[in-house]
């Protein structure tokens, strides 16, 4: 099969032929329609997350096909079944973490001993094919395209997850910080919400952009949210905690900023002023991922009804390094997604 290898930390992404993995016990085989390009494979490309184990290095976790083979005991699945999966498929299933008995999510990707993560420690996505667990599998509605699933499948359910995350009521006001393919779809899953949402990002480009997305308003900074009347809560959907640090000022009593977003070099910092402290705000700051494959199906249930569309550029698999590039420089409205 082709697959998208990345030859060593820093090295052009280029296509392979590579064996065809097998699927074994529990697991399917997928065809791999699209693949969408997270940032989280830019960090890895830059040996900033733990390179891919796998020999070649092949990465993606937002892959969306069809069954095109199940292993045995595999019983909910057959051959030509539209599914995608996602970051992390499983626990190891002995370790203290996994002995806590809590749902597969993200937390287990970092707690567990040894994970079982699509792109990281098991050959991802950027590929013809790519084996996963059929329980880490999600069925992709019928009325949507595979470029517009996969998507969904890290970045639809970061931002969702995020936003579940921060409990937002009626009459709230959202403002997503960092506008990318995280950023966008959050956009969307707050005005779907019904809540009133607010764009803050640092690239002047996106303002009409973001406007179409649904944000009934878009600012460039923390100051600038602030002066529009600040928000309940600050969902920091891109890389930057010195970003989120500039918007917490903005946030309202009783406020919740949720980091969803890596930053793998500053930090975020609570100021010492006591001019309007954290703690007489009575404010939260919550870490947010992958929350649960249910959160995922609703995800995509409302992108299948059109209230969520992910903006995406596609690119054929012998443009992989391209669309890596594109995001790795910021330059990806919203989302790159590459066919196979
Ligand atoms: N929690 C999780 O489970 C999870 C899952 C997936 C991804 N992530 C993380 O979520 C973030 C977004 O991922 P993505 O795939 O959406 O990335 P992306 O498409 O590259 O978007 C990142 C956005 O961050 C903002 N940004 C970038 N550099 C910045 C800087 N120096 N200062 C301020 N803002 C900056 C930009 O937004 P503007 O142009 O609008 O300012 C950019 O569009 C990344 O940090 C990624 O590692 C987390
Ligand atoms: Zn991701
Ligand atoms: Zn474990």
């Amino acid at each position: 099969m082709r697959a998208a290898v990345i030859p060593g930390v820093g090295q052009e992404w280029e296509v392979r032929e590579v064996p065809t993995p097998r699927p074994g016990p529990g697991q399917v085989l997928i065809r791999v329609r699209a693949s969408g390009v997270c940032h989280n494979d830019v960090l890895t490309w830059r040996g900033v997350l733990p390179f891919p184990m796998g020999d070649p290095a092949v990465t993606g976790h937002e892959p969306v096909g069809e069954v095109a083979d199940v292993g045995p005991g595999v019983r909910d699945l057959k051959v030509g079944d539209r599914v995608g999966t996602t970051w992390v498929q499983a626990g190891c299933g002995t370790c203290d973490y996994c002995a806590l008995g809590l749902p597969v999510t993200g937390q287990t990707g970092l707690n567990c001993a040894a994970p079982v993560m699509t792109g990281f420690t098991v050959p991802g996505g950027h590929a013809e094919y790519v084996v996963a667990a059929a329980e880490a599998t999600v069925p992709i509605p019928d009325t949507l395209p595979d470029e517009l699933a996969a998507p969904m499948m890290c970045a639809g359910y970061t931002a969702w997850s995020a936003l579940i995350a921060a409990a937002p009521q009626e009459g709230e006001r959202v403002a997503v910080l960092g506008i990318g393919g995280v950023g966008h779809l959050a956009v969307q899953f707050a005005k779907a919400c019904g809540l009133e949402t607010v764009a803050v990002t640092r690239s002047a480009h996106k303002h009409d952009l973001v406007r179409e997305l649904g944000a009934d308003a878009v600012v460039g900074s923390g100051a600038e949210l602030l002066a529009a009347g600040g928000a309940d809560v600050v969902l920091v959907t891109g890389s930057s905690y010195t970003a989120a640090t500039d918007c917490l000022p903005a946030l309202r009593p009783n406020g919740r900023m949720v980091l969803a977003g890596i930053d793998t070099a500053g930090s975020f910092t609570i100021p010492p002023s006591l001019a309007r402290p954290f703690f007489a705000q009575r404010q939260q700051v919550i870490g947010a991922t992958h929350n649960g494959l249910d959160l995922l199906r609703t995800a995509l249930d409302l992108a299948a009804s059109g209230q969520v569309r992910p903006r995406v550029q596609t690119f054929a698999a012998s443009e992989v390094a391209t669309a890596v590039d594109r995001v790795a420089r910021g330059e990806a409205l919203f989302r790159a997604v590459v066919t196979f």
